[in-house]
């Protein structure tokens, strides 16, 4: 079967090129005999893998000399727990934003290990704003302040980084990493899944800042301990290696098309296509405030619930699959990340056209 246009939310859509390399090198990589599936993490081809995937990602984010990056498991859900046991520190509270379904669940799991103050919260626009950054609290006492820079499920993206007043700045940026140039001294730690952006799940990449690093709790096992993770590579023990080599290639290919520059463009007009297609629609609905809607993640819903069904059918029927809305949040939603060519969203919204000529 032809491969088609898929928008979930993540595991996501590849770049085709990745995929085909990795199918050509699947039994024998570089000439080795050797699949990378079989390689050892401490031999030197794997060894090759794991620096240039680190070195591709310092240059495609320019991060710091000072910053630690890592390549962890248990994706942002493990560091969600890990965060707090890592950079509390001294300090018995953390910061959090609740601006939607990840920031809350962030907040449930950091609950485990510390006090929680929510220093603003969108609960009350039913998580379709960024509430007012002039009107957040901050705790001095706190250890951080932590936010979610892209709503997967609400389809809310903030396009600037807060204010922390001195609090080390901690960003989940799972659903949004690689499309917008950032300024990493901003912040004390971002961190991210890879398989949205980056690649496929199984790996999610900390950046942090050396100095927050060392204040780990004593207690902490060191696979779970950012620090040892650091001094060790994020090799402590056996890493997903054939999902560190295919992010590795994701990163190439990001490379080769211009960067994180040239996505931050290419997002914002694809974006921009889809939104207006649904705003002048009486059929489409997205109810997210303008100034946060996410360039990645874009919920809607029919006016006529009872097409929904419909809808979904046909778009797959045309190529157009991975539509369907989360399953807690309902509707419908398009993913366009940085593997998803225009010509995916130029089928999208000519399709979500003729549906609505149509119905
Ligand atoms: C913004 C955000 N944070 C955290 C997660 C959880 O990621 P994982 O399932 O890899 O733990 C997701 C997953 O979609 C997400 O979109």
């Amino acid at each position: 079967m032809a491969r088609v246009y898929n928008f979930s939310a993540g595991p996501a859509t590849l770049p085709e090129p990745v995929l085909e390399q990795a199918q050509a090198e699947l039994l024998s990589w570089h000439d080795t005999g050797v699949s990378v599936l079989e390689m050892s993490h401490r031999g030197e081809h794997f060894t090759d893998i794991a620096e240039q995937l680190e070195a591709d990602f310092r240059e495609l984010l320019s991060v710091p000399h000072d910053y630690q990056v890592l390549f962890l498991q248990g994706g942002a859900t493990a560091q969600f727990s890990l965060i707090p046991q890592n950079l509390l520190g001294d300090k018995a509270k953390a910061c959090y934003v609740n601006t939607g379904f990840w920031s809350e669940k962030a907040i449930e799991y950091a609950g485990y290990h510390c006090q929680v103050v929510v220093s603003a919260s969108s609960v009350a626009s039913g998580f379709q704003s960024i509430p007012d950054t002039a009107g957040w609290f901050i705790d001095r006492e706190a250890a951080y302040l932590h936010y979610t820079a892209n709503e997967t499920i609400n389809g809310v993206e903030f396009f600037n980084i807060p204010d922390s007043a001195g609090l080390p700045l901690v960003s989940d940026m799972s659903s949004n990493i690689l499309t917008q140039e950032l300024d990493i001294s901003r912040f004390g730690m971002i961190y991210a899944g890879a398989q949205k952006n980056m690649g496929p799940s199984g790996v999610t990449v900390v950046v942090a800042n050396g100095e927050l690093l060392a204040k780990a709790d004593a207690k902490l096992a060191p696979l779970f301990n950012y620090a040892e993770q650091a001094r060790h590579k994020s090799l402590l023990n056996t890493p997903p290696t054939f999902n560190w080599y295919l992010t590795g290639l994701v990163l190439q290919w990001t490379k080769s098309q211009g960067g994180v520059a040239a996505f931050a463009r290419r997002s914002a007009d694809k974006a921009a296509r889809l939104y207006q297609v649904i705003d002048q629609s009486s059929l489409y609905i997205n109810s997210v405030n303008r100034d946060c809607r996410s360039r990645m993640n874009i919920p809607f819903t029919l006016a006529e619930s009872a097409l929904e069904a419909c809808f979904l059918e046909q778009a797959e029927a045309n190529g157009l699959v991975g539509l369907k809305g989360h399953r807690l949040a309902g509707g419908l939603r398009a993913s366009l990340y940085n593997a998803m060519p225009e010509q995916g969203v130029k089928a999208l919204v000519e399709f979500m056209a003729e549906f609505e000529r149509v119905h």
